[in-house]
């Protein structure tokens, strides 16, 4: 099955271009040498999931273009994506000789690609590099906008760097190949950017949810939603590249999300945990009469319908400590993301022990929504 394609500009100081469509891996070693005339080698970084899927279309597509290929594959999975990884693919990057004039393809979800990334801003202080994502949350939001990173035992994404890659190709074939769980993740960031910026996909999302079934059945419709999701992406990160301001928004359900992923350790997936946070956070900011009444529950019913659930048995102590390690925080304040009704949401500073309370608050709403829907659910069965 094909589906139309999307090329979508990314005007940063660095400027990259962005393409959505099917049959793309085949097209990688091309692509790779329109925007990486000089390169004589490519060094494909991936995980032991997607390597075995999808290294091989890659490899002979730019061994075809004329590339010294090799291939640089770490264990899957978060708990990987640590200094030591790190460490290992910029000896790997040495030993194949790299030069400042080749290329990192990062081909995977959002740890290959803030890994990779990583690596490539940081051997001989910078090479060129691709992303290649094949999840959705890699395609939707990870790849774009340059963020690069690993995780310190402290927190998440706590060493990196702003790395724009020369080129994005996201292939939705690739995303037949994810669980429901993988999926999900990506949904979370989705339902996010509605949420952050644009009340029309939001309504759209609650007519078709973007899912596993629809990839599958109307690749065109997903497709369309996924290119939309970049432009969203696009259009905020082409104003703060570096995360001054208006990216911040990006962040919305993250802080008090990543502080149930730490708490649970890392045992829930990511797009629940970003899906509690934002219920959380929209749940608290009614309490505080900043944010419409109904938000909270449309929120929770999308991300049900989006197979994200809000039970989460995590201690509001743990999780308050964990969010403490967050990038937003500074000194005794911490950027939360206060979405005023669906569709726009801004920032507020807020002091520590306040969000001490609010996320008491947000959390124990975000647990009663999610027992009022089981029930309905239940009920309706
Ligand atoms: N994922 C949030 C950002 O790229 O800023």
């Amino acid at each position: 099955m094909t589906a139309p394609a999307y090329s979508i500009d990314i005007n940063t100081p660095q400027p990259y271009r962005v393409l959505v469509g099917t049959f793309l891996l085949e097209q990688i070693g091309e692509l790779t040498r329109g925007v990486c005339e000089s390169a004589s080698r490519a060094l494909i970084i991936s995980d032991s999931n997607v390597a075995p899927l999808y290294a091989a279309p890659v490899s002979e597509s730019l061994k075809s273009a004329g590339f010294a290929t090799s291939i640089a594959t770490f264990e899957a999975g978060e708990n990987q994506k640590n200094m030591r990884t790190y460490g290992e693919l910029l000896d790997r990057c040495a030993d194949e000789q790299l030069t400042r004039s080749d290329v990192i393809i990062a081909l995977g979800g959002g740890v290959v690609g803030d890994m990779a990334g990583f690596v490539a801003a940081t051997y001989m202080r910078g090479i060129p590099f691709i992303q290649v994502p094949t999840t959705l949350l890699a395609m939707v939001d990870s790849s774009v906008g340059g963020k690069t990173a690993v995780d310190l035992e402290s927190g998440k994404n706590l060493a990196g760097a702003f790395w724009q890659p020369r080129l994005v190709v996201a292939d939705i074939g690739c995303l037949g190949t994810l669980s429901d769980e993988q999926f999900a993740d990506g949904c979370g960031e989705v339902i996010k950017h509605a949420m952050i910026a644009d009340a029309d996909l939001f309504d759209e999302l609650e007519r078709t949810p973007l899912t596993l079934e629809l990839v599958k059945t109307d690749l065109a419709r997903a497709a369309w939603l996924i290119a939309r999701n970049i432009d969203i992406k696009r259009a905020v990160v082409v104003e703060d590249e570096r995360e001054s301001g208006l990216r911040k928004l990006l962040n919305f359900g993250h802080t008090i999300g990543h502080g149930v992923e730490a708490a649970a350790n890392y045992a829930l997936g990511h797009g629940t945990c970003v899906g509690i946070g934002m219920v959380a956070i929209a749940s608290a900011s009614v309490t505080a009469g900043v944010c419409d009444e109904g938000v909270p529950e449309r929120l929770a019913r999308l991300l049900h319908a989006h197979g994200l659930e809000l039970a989460c048995d995590a201690a509001d102590d743990d999780v308050y400590e964990s969010a403490l390690h967050d990038k937003k925080r500074a000194g005794d304040h911490i950027d939360l993301v206060v979405p005023r009704v669906i569709g726009a949401a801004s920032l507020a500073p807020t002091p520590l022990d306040e969000f001490r309370r609010i996320l008491e608050v947000g959390l124990a709403c975000a647990k009663a929504l999610s027992e009022e829907i089981t029930q309905a659910e239940e009920a309706s069965c």
